[in-house]
């Protein structure tokens, strides 16, 4: 494993809330970090002692195919204790809150609780009650963190400095919050990042954030070096935004006599889940352009990365309560 300089670590937060905490030095902190993790998870024994008698609780209250998995195994590869709370059956089916809920998982002495959830904001409401870690792992349209940080992560392995590189992202920028981690983070690595939807769900806040804006996807496809697709997200909206899936496919879907007229090394990126057909398809998804399946491998990577610095600043924390205990302070 390329060596971590814990000395020099300078990330210093108690929680992962959202991109718009971070500053550009965080983001290419867990970048390095990753990519010291992206040899451990090549391994033939792909497990680092780092969080040994810790426990990550792994709280989805919404459903998870990518990002509960790889925390599931990110918190594994670090040799933490890992608990997957199954809302499902659980006392939430009672009418428990989630603040209770996350105060009787620290109370059984828990270090991080991984958290994703319907309601914007709701990752941030449990950390401003507890002295454990939260992570958030995607809060309604809000934000999505840990996505943004892998997203930038395969950019910057696949081509280096992203200074100025021209990003589309396309799709249901409304009710992303993909969408607005991913803004963030590449308008503080420095890429210009053009957004591009129906108007109706791409709301103008999104300029305010650096981004330009455009409803005109074919226009838009020659320049971009990176277009990142995004699926219409049912479970957000209401009726009526875009008058069918005809018509998002004929003015926004991806296909190859678009890709035909991007430049050559086009790269296509999607969060997943992938709606096939839709935003792209399968022809484009498993073709030489995505770096789809890619994402998700960092995802690991970046997950034990952000595991691995959040820890860290509990230890910073612990080492100086233990001094000014010893101290009498
Ligand atoms: N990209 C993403 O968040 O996927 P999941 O909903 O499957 O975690």
């Amino acid at each position: 494993m390329t060596m971590l300089q814990k000395e020099k670590l300078q990330w210093s937060h108690q929680h992962l809330l959202g991109i718009r905490e971070l500053t550009e030095i965080d983001i290419r902190e867990v970048h390095s970090t990753a990519f010291a993790f992206k040899e451990v998870i090549r391994r033939r024994i792909k497990k680092v002692p780092a969080l040994r008698g810790r426990t990550v609780v792994n709280l989805f209250v919404e459903p998870s195919t990518r990002t509960r998995v790889s925390f599931e195994l990110a918190a594994q590869r670090m040799s933490a204790d890992v608990l997957n709370f199954d809302v499902s059956a659980s006392s939430f089916k009672k009418g428990e809150s989630l603040l209770d809920t996350v105060l009787n998982i620290q109370a059984l002495q828990s270090d991080i609780i991984v958290l994703r959830h319907p309601d914007a904001g709701a990752a941030h409401l449990i950390a401003n009650h507890l002295s454990c870690s939260v992570i958030n792992a995607g809060d309604g349209a809000h934000e999505h963190p840990t996505q943004a940080l892998l997203d930038t992560f395969t950019l910057v392995e696949k081509l280096g400095d992203i200074t100025g590189l021209p990003v589309l992202i396309s799709g249901d920028i409304a009710h992303s919050r993909v969408a607005r981690s991913l803004v963030l983070a590449l308008r503080l690595l420095g890429a210009e990042v053009t957004l591009c939807g129906p108007a109706t769900l791409l709301p103008q806040e999104f300029v305010q954030l650096g981004a330009s804006v455009t409803h005109d996807f074919d226009g838009a496809l020659p320049q971009a070096r990176v277009i990142y697709l995004l699926r219409i997200q049912h479970e957000r909206q209401q009726s009526g935004l875009f008058p069918g899936i005809g018509e998002f496919i004929s003015l926004y879907g991806m296909n190859e006599e678009r890709l035909s007229r991007c430049r050559p090394d086009v790269i296509i990126m999607h969060p997943g889940p992938i709606n096939r057909g839709v935003e792209l398809p399968s022809s484009i998804a498993d073709g030489p352009h995505s770096l789809i399946l890619e994402q998700v491998t960092n995802g690991l990577a970046v997950r034990m990365a952000v595991l691995y610095l959040l820890n860290h600043a509990r230890l910073k924390t612990e080492r100086c309560s233990r001094a000014s205990a010893r101290s009498g302070a």
